[in-house]
């Protein structure tokens, strides 16, 4: 039989239920900095009241359940209320070198000078960018964790730089800057205290309108903005999820729009097949266990 073990973690996610025979249990998903990992504690006698967020020393014992590890809780004794910075996961790549590398990116590909501007506008406006570069992109899915926003929407700009050129007949600059602004709603859609939980203005908005209310707000600021590409502009961020049935008022109905996308459809699902793989531990070779976002399994070839 394994031996339980004790180890210290961050209550990620916290759900009470019941077993069928009335029997009260805690289902939970527990970080230690980087690895997110289910628990479950049956018939839990604590002598604290358990909220997300709290750091937690755990006896547990390590099992495998629908073929994904889970931690079999015996005993969960409070350590303090806050443990966010250390125990969130985070994201590998170094925040400072993304953000820099973001800036960059921007000034070399942008030439439209009131594309400029709204760029300098949002990386002056401290409290908006603070937030941008700490966010998750996600709650679940991908690129679910601290620094996951920065991550991805570099990405999507870095893909945005390597594709245009091949479509010289769309307006380049203009993916380039929904790439940057496609997703800055969810600076203030999720909040990055405790586990990561959706704000008010997240769950009564969403960030496609949030992120619409920012560039309006910016780009009024702006003399002399092209009414034409103000309207492209927001049709790109209205657009981005593609369908109506995921969130978009609009389907794309421009070139940039559509090439937008498909890249930020692209390096979304790549996120999340990496967030599988490390999730559930799969060696070379094998396969994830079935995942209902993707609704797939994803297999990790032996060899690259
Ligand atoms: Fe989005
Ligand atoms: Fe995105």
């Amino acid at each position: 039989m394994d031996m339980p073990v004790k180890k210290k973690y961050m209550i990620f996610e916290l759900t009470k239920a019941f077993s069928r025979d009335g029997n009260p249990y805690l289902r939970m998903i527990l970080s230690d900095s980087g690895n997110l990992i289910n628990a479950i504690m049956f018939d839990p006698r604590l002598s604290f009241e358990p909220h997300k967020g709290d750091l937690v020393e755990v006896t547990a014992v390590l099992q495998h359940f629908n073929d994904k590890p889970q931690l079999k809780v015996s005993e969960m004794l409070f350590v303090s209320a806050s443990a966010a910075d250390t125990f969130l996961p985070k994201s590998k790549s170094d925040p400072q070198a993304m953000a820099s590398e973001l800036k960059r990116l921007l000034e070399n590909s942008i030439r439209n000078p009131h594309f400029a501007a709204l760029c300098k506008r949002f990386f002056d406006d401290k409290e908006l960018w603070d937030a941008f570069q700490v966010m998750p992109a996600a709650k679940s899915v991908h690129h679910a964790y601290i620094y996951g926003l920065l991550e991805h929407t570099l990405g999507v700009v870095r893909l945005a730089i390597k594709i245009t050129p091949l479509y010289p007949h769309l307006n380049g600059e203009l993916v380039i800057l929904g790439a940057l602004f496609h997703d800055v709603g969810k600076a203030y859609e999720l909040s990055a205290e405790a586990g990561f939980d959706y704000t008010l203005a997240g769950n009564l908005l969403g960030h496609l309108v949030i992120g619409g209310n920012i560039l309006n707000r910016y780009m009024d600021k702006i003399d002399g903005f092209p009414e034409e590409l103000k309207i492209h502009i927001l049709h790109l961020m209205a657009s981005h999820h593609g369908e109506l049935a995921f969130g978009s008022p609009q389907v794309p109905k421009t070139g940039e729009a559509l090439l937008l996308h498909a890249i930020d459809d692209l390096d979304g699902k790549l996120g999340a097949v990496a967030a599988i793989i490390n999730r559930d531990g799969v060696a070379p070779g094998s396969w994830s266990s079935y995942d209902r976002i993707l609704e797939r399994q994803i297999y990790l070839p032996k060899q690259k």
